[in-house]
């Protein structure tokens, strides 16, 4: 996966190219280039490492080009990261930076090498320059949409060539938006990349291909026609996507979310009715003849899923099973199940292609994004935007809980159209409802508490979470917010199944987080690892007079319903990871092997 922009305008493309590039490196960052316009040829600058690094390199060299360009940070799928397989790649005097699989690469490099072409790198993406090459003679779009009928696969691809008067970008299944500048157009994987620039944007569809001017933009459609380009006046500001303050986009993400879960909530309900208003593509009849719920998802994502799993079953009565996207088998998929994808990014490879699969067995389907117009809208029947705003840190944090606010609505939903949930119990959920961002604000407030607990196990060998109900999918997101940014393995465990293994993992070395706010069976799994040696943290409701007996340290958190502390127990249990490596010094908003989105298989 990776990040593409480019420029063509009447400035300097480099330093255009750099700014935006460094606003995508969430996307992929172990390699970075760009291409320009430089005295009628093409100048090409790329090496593994950081973009910081490369612009340097550029500045040396007096920072050439003109009136147009492209760049691409990288995150390696074919070929290691390196120089060589660092985009753009080039053929004579084109150039191209691409994001995405070429699933047919093998067969068409045997073709090109065939014809003389010779290959410089290990990338899948140097057959589209050798083959856009190919086919130029005087027009870039001509040959691009010729070069792009030979090819099997996912692209955003931005290209150039040194005797072309406008740029080619072309999309399917990967991301790629246009941006109207004055005098200007830039392109941009997301939008949050070009928003020191314009506000006015393009977005791209499946199977589009346009032609870039710096005063204009022809677009073809999927069917090759031409069509009406619609600007997109982009509402929030730059400012949003920027640190605002914090260290770190994560901790900034973290502290977002009593406005995040608000932005999720507003204008969707009655609380004086008890009624959730969610357009979901059904009508309340087809509500009522559903047999179950599959959902389906990856990673943080997934742990929504679970979630969703026990409140399903309680507030609408419907069984649910959740699966891991990659692990698919679409075995439960009837007429009259509602499919529903869980994923922020809306891009994930894994759940587009599950989603695909388990669509051919019919049934209603349903997405829950934050990305409006990402790849999955285009594939259900119906979206549930979280609307959270860009995220930027890779590590999901306001995503999450506005994912989980959206799932509480769908159940509420799901419940009263069942008739499983009568008005009153919808009254009094969505009463509480309204007061959990003030909840999380309270519990944002203990941050210094935090992080005092979490610095004093930054250095530990290894992490335990423990929880149940709500609260294991909860101890599963903890742990996987301590291994992904803090590095230490860590374990989520439903907390009645430490007794069948892990138990035997536990010392006084092994500090664990239990999540003890709802019900008090889980004391009874604290007194076991208490018993071992192990140091307890537990998340406990306020004024819980049994809890000190039982944990060594405790974090009090609001009291509310079982499901709504699981969102307060989120949001302690990503300072805790957060404070842990920032402590350790550790590269938060991007830690070592990891991208923001999985666009790969
Ligand atoms: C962890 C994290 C990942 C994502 C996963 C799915 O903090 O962010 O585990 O949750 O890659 O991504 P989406 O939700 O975009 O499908």
């Amino acid at each position: 996966m990776c990040g593409i922009v480019a420029y063509i305008g009447d400035q300097r493309p480099g330093p255009i190219l750099f700014d935006t590039l460094k606003r995508l490196e969430y996307r992929g960052y172990d390699s970075a280039g760009v291409a320009v316009k430089s005295d009628g040829n093409i100048e090409v600058l790329k090496s593994a490492g950081r973009i910081a690094d490369l612009e340097k390199i550029y500045q040396m060299r007096g920072s050439p080009g003109e009136s147009m360009g492209i760049g691409h940070t990288r995150w390696a799928t074919h070929g290691r990261p390196s120089d060589i397989n660092a985009h753009p790649h080039t053929s004579g005097e084109i150039a191209i930076v691409h994001n995405g699989i070429i699933e047919n690469y093998l067969e068409l490099r045997d073709h090109l090498t065939e014809m003389g072409y010779q290959f410089s790198s290990e990338t899948d993406s140097e057959v589209l320059a050798h083959l856009i090459h190919f086919y130029y003679k005087k027009d870039l779009l001509e040959a691009t949409i010729k070069a792009l009928e030979h090819v099997e696969g996912s692209y955003a691809l931005a290209v150039l060539a040194a005797s072309s008067p406008y740029l080619v970008c072309a999309r399917k299944d990967s991301p790629l938006v246009l941006g109207q500048g004055k005098s200007a157009f830039y392109l941009a994987s997301d939008v949050p990349a070009l928003l020191p620039y314009t506000r006015d944007v393009i977005r791209m569809k499946d199977g589009e291909i346009a032609r870039v001017y710096a005063d204009r933009v022809e677009m073809l459609d999927a069917g090759g026609m031409p069509r009406a380009v619609e600007i997109e006046r982009i509402t929030w500001d730059a400012d949003a996507a920027e640190k605002g303050g914090y260290t770190h986009f994560m901790l900034k993400e973290i502290h977002e979310q009593p406005r995040a879960i608000r932005e999720t909530i507003a204008g969707r309900i009655s609380e004086i009715d008890g009624e959730v208003r969610l357009d979901l593509g059904m009508s309340d009849e087809e509500i009522r003849g559903l047999e179950r719920v599959s959902i389906i998802a990856c990673g943080t994502s997934y742990h929504a899923g679970m979630l969703a799993k026990n409140l399903f079953a309680r507030a609408a009565g419907l069984p649910v099973d959740v699966e891991v996207a990659s692990e698919f088998i679409n075995l439960q998929i009837r007429p009259r199940t509602l499919l529903l994808g869980i994923t922020q990014s809306g891009e994930t490879a894994d759940t587009l292609l599950a989603l695909k699969k388990a669509k051919t067995c019919g049934g209603r389907s349903l997405a829950i994004t934050n990305v409006v117009g990402s790849t999955v809208t285009g594939l259900v029947d119906g979206t549930i935007y979280t609307r959270c705003g860009p995220e930027i840190g890779v590590a999901a944090t306001k995503t999450f809980t506005s994912q989980l606010v959206a799932i509480i609505l769908l159940a509420i939903k799901l419940g009263r159209a069942r008739e499983h949930l009568t008005p009153d119990q919808a009254r009094k959920m969505l009463i509480e409802l309204t007061k959990l961002p003030g909840l999380v604000q309270r519990v944002l407030e203990k941050r210094e508490e935090i992080r005092k607990i979490a610095e004093s196990y930054a250095h530990a060998g290894c992490y335990f979470f423990i929880g149940r109900d709500y609260l294991y999918p909860i101890s599963l997101e903890g742990a996987l917010k301590m291994k992904e940014i803090a590095y230490i393995p860590s374990e989520g465990y439903a907390g009645g199944e430490l007794k069948h293994g892990p138990l035997a993992l536990i010392t006084e070395k092994t500090p664990v987080v239990a999540l003890a706010t709802c019900g008090r069976k889980i004391q009874s799994n604290i007194k076991e690892v208490r018993a071992r040696g192990a140091d307890v943290v537990a998340l406990a409701t306020e004024g819980d007079p049994d809890i000190a007996k039982v944990a060594s340290r405790i974090i009090e958190l609001p009291g509310t319903r079982p499901i709504y502390s699981a969102v307060l127990c989120t949001v302690a249990v990503q300072l805790l990871a957060y404070y842990t490596a920032n402590k350790l010094g550790l590269p938060i908003d991007k830690p070592r092997n990891l991208a923001k989105c999985v666009t790969v298989e």
